[in-house]
């Protein structure tokens, strides 16, 4: 039996899969790696962690598994990050994450500067501070001489593969996010690059996902325990990545991610303007397009509430005293932009905010606020997608958040449509490794290979009442970013 494996380099740990040729899941490993917060709204990560993480995982992975049947490797991996080699392709710095805030001021010069129209015809896209060009002009005007040393730009997943295969390449779901891209025409945008003051040399070369872009070193190969050319397909950034790996691969499907970030994701076959630019034109790893919002804390934000302030890793007990019939009534509200956040607001002064507490508010009503207010901010993102003309009747929901089924009913009523849990769970790692299966041949298309392997294990629908009241709750918590968005500057 032949094995494809798929990984998802994400922003907490590396997770590896083992699918076998009926995709069934076999086996996953996990690896946990740091990201570092220098100053604070700034995010890195060492791309060594990376490595070491995904050498020592596959090793487990396979541990049993003849090497000759792991037919191919695909990756899916965290969007946007500046990986910067130089002359003999080493890492020149640590890599500046998707959640990075420290380039409002290019993002601004870029915006109103350059202007919101040029960039729209370039890339289709306006700049975000998490997006890699803003990262760029602030390597060149902060650290001239890491800047003048650079001589390859890798997103994350790139990296890995040019670890695996010595070739510098990327896929255009995402390199989209890189805002060099003309995503319309699937080549670097050369206007792009002039104001990045990047030679096009520097650019790694374009594939569609599920194209092969080489085999495995030998050396890699020694390292990793596997055999030398095996096939590695370009991958996806991993949004689009777990928008394959739960089916979600056809015009007007929706996808929401609830993993360390928040995403909204809706497949569409052309690219059509968005006069508000709140969400990102990206294209897709079927070979089509998407449309994204993108929240910066998303299960994050239970994460740091649990872990950090409650000090409890029982996130299960924390939930348990959140009865069904307090869903919807909860006086306590929570602004989910614990790294300034993107979709739709981008404003990189925002933070996080509980407002109503009362001598009455519980540990439970706070808890209960962080997870509504995540799904109040995912909901801001549907908003903004419908006011685009896409209508949105169902969704599949995937990411570790989703694991929770207090957090699922929470966020199918705010929604007030029906969200479709996939039988695997593993949104990034599966669809990376069915992009590897359609890499090596094993289907015709990613929309065959989706419809092959993709089953619906559960659908969460909406109550009624619970509907309504939440209709409520949300008109509320609308409310509120506009009333402190001052504030947020002043105190910054
Ligand atoms: C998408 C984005 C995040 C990262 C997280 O635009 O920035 O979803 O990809 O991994």
């Amino acid at each position: 039996m032949d094995y494809t494996i798929g990984a998802d380099l994400g922003t907490s740990a590396l997770k590896l899969l083992l699918v076998d040729g009926s995709g069934q899941m076999v086996r996953s490993v996990t690896r946990t790696y740091s990201v570092f917060f220098p100053r604070p709204g700034w995010s890195e990560q060492d791309p060594a962690d990376w490595w070491a993480a995904f050498v020592d995982g596959i090793r487990t992975l396979c541990a049993g598994i003849d090497p000759a049947h792991i037919a191919g490797i695909g990756l899916g991996g965290q969007m946007h990050g500046l990986v910067a080699l130089d002359k003999y392709d080493a890492v020149i710095r640590p890599a500046i994450l998707w959640n990075d805030g420290r380039t409002a001021k290019q993002t601004d010069y870029l915006n109103n500067v350059i202007g919101k129209e040029t960039l729209s015809f370039e890339t289709s896209n306006i700049a975000f501070a998490g997006f890699t060009a803003p990262k760029l002009l602030w390597l060149r005007e902060n650290e001239p001489e890491n800047f003048r040393r650079i001589c390859k730009i890798m997103l994350p997943k790139d990296y890995i593969n040019y670890r695996l295969t010595g070739v510098h390449a990327s896929d255009y779901s995402d390199a989209s996010g890189t805002l060099l891209l003309n995503v319309q025409k699937k080549c670097w945008s050369q206007k792009m690059l002039d104001l990045c003051g990047i030679p096009d040399t520097a650019m790694p070369q374009l594939f569609e996902s599920y194209e092969k872009i080489g085999g495995l070193l030998p050396s890699a190969a020694d390292m990793l325990g596997l055999l030398s050319g095996t096939p590695v397909v370009a991958g996806a950034g991993d949004n689009a990545a777990a928008a394959v790996g739960t089916g979600t691969v056809s015009h007007g499907r929706c996808n929401i991610s609830l993993g360390t970030s928040g995403t909204v994701f809706f497949c569409t076959d052309t690219l059509t303007p968005d006069p508000s630019n709140a969400l990102h034109a990206f294209c897709h790893a079927d070979g089509g397009y998407h449309r994204m919002g993108c929240m910066l804390s998303a299960a994050s934000c239970n994460k740091w509430f649990c872990t950090d302030i409650l000090k409890t890793d029982d996130f299960a007990a924390e939930q348990a005293a959140i009865l069904s019939d307090m869903l919807g009534k909860n006086h306590v509200f929570f602004l989910p932009y614990l790294m300034g956040e993107r979709s739709p607001i981008n404003d990189t002064d925002a933070t996080g905010v509980f407002i109503g507490i009362r001598m009455d508010t519980s540990r439970s009503d706070l808890v209960q606020a962080v997870l509504e207010g995540v799904a109040f901010a995912i909901r801001d993102n549907t908003e903004a997608a419908k006011a685009l003309g896409q209508s949105i009747i169902s969704s599949s929901l995937c990411g570790g958040g989703a694991r929770s089924p207090l957090w699922r009913k929470i966020l199918c009523n705010v929604l007030n449509i029906p969200l479709q849990i996939p039988q695997s769970e593993e949104g990034p790692g599966y669809g990376a490794a069915m992009l590897a299966m359609v890499g090596i041949g094993a289907y015709p298309t990613v929309t065959a290979c989706a419809k092959a392997l993709v089953k619906t294990r559960k659908i969460i629908t909406p109550d009624p009442v619970v509907a309504m009241r939440y209709e409520e709750q949300y008109c509320k918590f609308q409310s509120i970013y506009p009333s402190v968005k001052q504030v947020f500057q002043k105190i910054q």
